[in-house]
């Protein structure tokens, strides 16, 4: 599964933060995946002609408000959160709910590797190498039953580990744990993954470690990191952005050069590659970020423009 085009524009817009709160980090030093592993990958074959994002941008330019607000924060942060050992619980409107020992799936597997571009809504981007398992096959698994209309998922809370959601204003203004979600047919699309490595190693902390959701159309904040519970749930759940700034931010967030941010246009988006995000020149956002024939479908009869 793989990427058509791929592109680059100005993003010098952020989210909405709070100013200057994370002195309480700045006397640590950046420890950059120091702890990562190699991972068994299947047929971990990167197509040519891909441009692939430099490892070293996407472990320092990073959006995790849990590990601070600036887009350095989090790699600089890195060592607050232990991501070993980690449980996941598969559990809600299910008829088999179950606890995942997150580090023997890694161990015991063969992960499938797959690039996909990353578009967040601040509108740069980059094209990165997950590797994982689909979302649905760990959802089917736990049995759904025919009251699972949405799956609601949840990031760790816990400040020691996550220091930013020991105040509203450290976080960037959220209410902890991050929350996100998806429509069952959307977590059960082919395209969700479930990610547990980039580039073909166990992911650094401030990308997600050790598992994160990674759905490449839609923009970037739904790709929620270090989760600890994945809710089969009959009512469509609270999402994080939505309730920082329901203006702003839909519960859908699927990926629409047409319909701009109330801030700024969608249109286009810097492709943040070798030369990082001020070297970028821009190019045009895809509809459904490039994967409109995965995915399109799931949205017939659904205004597509309007802000949901
Ligand atoms: N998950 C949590 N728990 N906290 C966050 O702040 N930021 C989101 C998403 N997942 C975020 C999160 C946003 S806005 C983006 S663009 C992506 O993570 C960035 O992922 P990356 O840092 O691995 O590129």
């Amino acid at each position: 599964l793989i990427l058509k085009g791929l592109g680059l524009g100005a993003a010098t817009l952020a989210f909405p933060t709070q100013a200057g709160v994370l002195d309480l980090f700045s006397a640590d030093k950046p420890t950059l995946g120091a702890t990562t592993r190699p991972l068994n990958i299947h047929a971990a074959t990167r197509p040519e002609g891909v441009i692939l994002t430099p490892e070293e941008k996407a472990t320092t330019h990073n959006n995790f408000y849990e590990l601070g607000t600036d887009k350095g924060d989090p790699a600089r942060n890195a060592h607050y959160l232990k991501p070993e050992p980690w449980q996941l619980r598969v559990e809600g409107e299910v008829a088999k709910p179950f606890t995942l020992d997150v580090w023997d799936l890694i161990n015991k597997s063969t992960l499938e590797e797959r690039i996909y571009r990353l578009r967040c809504v601040e509108a740069w981007s980059m094209v990165l190498p997950w590797s994982g398992i689909s979302l649905a096959e760990l959802i089917r698994r736990a049995e759904p039953n025919s009251r699972a209309k949405f799956v609601a998922f949840e990031t760790l809370y816990d400040p020691e580990q996550l220091p930013g959601q020991a105040s509203r204003s450290l976080g960037g203004g959220i209410d902890y744990p991050y929350v996100e979600g998806l429509r069952i047919d959307e977590a059960m699309n082919p395209l969700s993954f479930l990610a547990m490595g980039l580039y073909g190693k166990t992911l650094p902390a401030q990308n997600g470690a050790p598992i994160r959701l990674v759905v490449p159309w839609k923009y970037g904040f739904k790709s929620i990191k270090s989760i600890v519970s994945i809710r089969l749930v009959e009512e469509r759940p609270p999402t994080t952005w939505n309730l920082l700034a329901s203006n702003e931010y839909g519960f859908y967030a699927n990926v629409n050069p047409q319909v701009d941010h109330p801030r700024w246009s969608q249109a286009s988006e810097r492709f943040i590659g070798e030369g990082g995000i001020f070297g970028a020149k821009r190019q045009p956002t895809l509809m459904f970020n490039g994967y409109a024939d995965e995915v399109a479908s799931l949205y017939q009869g659904m205004d597509l423009r309007k802000w949901y």
